[in-house]
């Protein structure tokens, strides 16, 4: 068996064993990983992935780090810290300045212990290579060499941004939080702008520094941006279960972390009259303050297509975790309970690729439930105009659906003007022109 492909079983053993017990094999995140980062520059030599263009007769495009500095948003991250905007959070927040509080450089840099820093690491640079990748202490002088493979580097710490859970889980550290680093509402207070993300439509505006040819497809596996997207969600809805079990909600006082919850369910004008009941939020009062559950709905469409009983069982939860906000802990208790069991259960379903069919079906319970007003809250609408965007990709429509897809994106572009009927109104002119029907 050649190294590869051991690496690949072995992986491919861990991952089941996960599956087996529900959980994923965590890798450890970069910023944690304990190896010396040597620094974005000790990558950027025009020989090594510094080319000014992408180079023949590699593995790799070897034009990364100018990818990066050109087009990536991650190159100035620390950059922005800078600015007169992150100055007023950080005033606000009584902090000397931006640029050198952890808490600020936990997301906005490669943020290791002053230790693990090699002699060419520069925190200016941002989210850099290694904040990604991991420390290339112990893989930097021999990922080059003939007889390195994926798993031997992987071995050696590189970490495994093309697992889809595990790319997710680094993005998110970031683009969601977690305990050790969260984007309060308090730092949301300060003026920090409200965090997004959808891998699949994320992975391509960051934009890809690798190419998806078939050399990579011996080396790693390409997915489909559908399973992109789902295995995305999946991640999401973990990472966020295990934020809502946590002590951002359980230590938290008279009101748990409140950047957990929809921003939108607060913050919108009185004058709005947006409150109306729908299937997910059945059971609910009217005013009742709804949880950040987008990752939990937007399963919806592919569990039916895919899953009855895990899609009752999501349907359930998700009404009955808003519902305990009302009622208290042990019922939010016994809700994440469900919820994580549902999710579980599609993670093991969605283990096999969907079939053409069953991306057909999950678009059209996408269309239908956005077209009868099921997102009527500003964080569902955004999170189906980049899942619409996603599935319709995959199919021979692409092309047709731009104009009605741009209305669609029109709708969901001012969050502080979000007409529900109007993101609706505008899935359902996309619909008829692409004869999608309605299940
Ligand atoms: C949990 C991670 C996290 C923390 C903590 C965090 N940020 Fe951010 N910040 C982000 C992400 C991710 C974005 C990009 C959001 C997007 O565009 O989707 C961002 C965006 C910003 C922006 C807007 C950037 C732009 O291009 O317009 C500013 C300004 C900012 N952050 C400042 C700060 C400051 C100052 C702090 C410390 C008080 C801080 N951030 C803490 C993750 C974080
Ligand atoms: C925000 C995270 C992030 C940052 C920052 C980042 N990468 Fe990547 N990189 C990825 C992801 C995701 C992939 C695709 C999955 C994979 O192949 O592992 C990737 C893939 C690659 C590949 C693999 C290409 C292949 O064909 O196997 C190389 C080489 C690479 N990156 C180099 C770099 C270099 C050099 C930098 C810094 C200049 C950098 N990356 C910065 C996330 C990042
Ligand atoms: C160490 C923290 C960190 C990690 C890990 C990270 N990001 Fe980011 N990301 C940021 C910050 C901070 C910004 C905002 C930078 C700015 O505005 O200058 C950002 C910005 C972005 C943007 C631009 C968003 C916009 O509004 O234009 C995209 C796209 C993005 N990230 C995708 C990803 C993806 C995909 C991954 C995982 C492969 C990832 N990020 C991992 C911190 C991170
Ligand atoms: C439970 C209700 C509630 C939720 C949910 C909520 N907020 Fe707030 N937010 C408030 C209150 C109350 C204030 C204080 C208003 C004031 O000082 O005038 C506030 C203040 C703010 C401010 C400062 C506004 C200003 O005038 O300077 C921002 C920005 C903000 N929130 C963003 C967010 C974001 C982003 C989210 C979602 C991650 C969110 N909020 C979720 C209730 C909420």
């Amino acid at each position: 068996m050649s190294t590869m492909t051991q690496g690949r079983w072995i992986r491919g053993l861990a991952l089941l064993g996960g599956l087996l017990l529900g959980t994923p094999a965590l890798a450890t995140l970069p910023q944690y990983d304990g190896k010396v980062h040597e620094g974005v520059a000790s990558c950027a030599s025009s020989v090594c992935h510094g080319a000014t263009v992408e180079r023949g007769g590699s593995n790799v495009l070897q034009n990364e780090y100018v990818t990066w500095t050109r087009y990536d948003k991650h190159a100035d991250a620390y950059k922005i810290l800078l600015t007169p905007e992150s100055q007023r959070i950080a005033k606000n927040l009584g902090l000397p300045n931006a640029q050198e509080a952890a808490i600020c450089l936990d997301c906005h840099a490669d943020n290791v212990p002053v230790a693990q820093r090699g002699a060419e690491f520069d925190i200016t640079d941002g989210v850099g290579c290694e904040a990604c990748h991991g420390g290339s202490e112990d893989w930097i002088a021999r990922h080059t060499a003939p007889e390195a493979t994926h798993a031997s580097n992987l071995a050696a710490g590189l970490y495994p941004t093309d697992e889809l859970t595990a790319r997710t889980d680094l993005c998110l550290s970031c683009h969601l939080g977690t305990e050790d680093k969260f984007a309060t509402h308090q730092i949301m207070g300060a003026g920090h702008p409200r965090l997004a993300f959808e891998l699949s439509t994320f992975t391509e505006l960051e934009p890809p520094h690798w190419a998806r040819d078939e050399d990579y497809a011996t080396r790693k596996q390409v997915e489909t941006p559908v399973a992109t997207w789902s295995a995305g969600l999946l991640a999401s809805a973990r990472h966020t279960l295990s934020l809502l079990e946590g002590r951002l909600v359980h230590d938290a006082g008279l009101f748990p972390e409140i950047a957990l919850f929809d921003c939108h369910a607060c913050h919108h004008p009185m004058s709005d009259k947006r409150w109306a009941p729908t299937r997910l939020t059945q059971g609910l009062d009217p005013g009742a303050i709804r949880l950040n559950d987008a990752q939990f709905a937007l399963l919806l469409p592919v569990a039916e297509a895919t899953d009855r009983a895990a899609a009752d069982a999501l349907l359930q939860g998700l009404r009955a975790l808003n519902g305990s906000v009302a009622t208290g802990f042990d019922d939010f208790k016994a809700a994440t309970g469900a919820l994580r069991t549902a999710v579980d259960r599609l993670a093991a379903t969605l283990a096999r690729p969907l079939s053409a069919e069953a991306q057909e079906r999950t678009l059209a319970g996408l269309v239908q439930a956005a077209a009868q007003g099921d997102y009527r809250d500003y964080v569902l609408a955004e999170q189906a105009a980049m899942a619409l965007d996603v599935l319709l990709l995959s199919t021979a429509r692409w092309d047709v659906s731009r104009p009605a897809m741009d209305r669609v994106f029109e709708t969901v572009d001012d969050e502080d003007h979000f007409d529900p009927e109007a993101f609706a109104q505008a899935v359902a002119g996309l619909a008829a022109g692409l004869q999608v029907t309605a299940r």
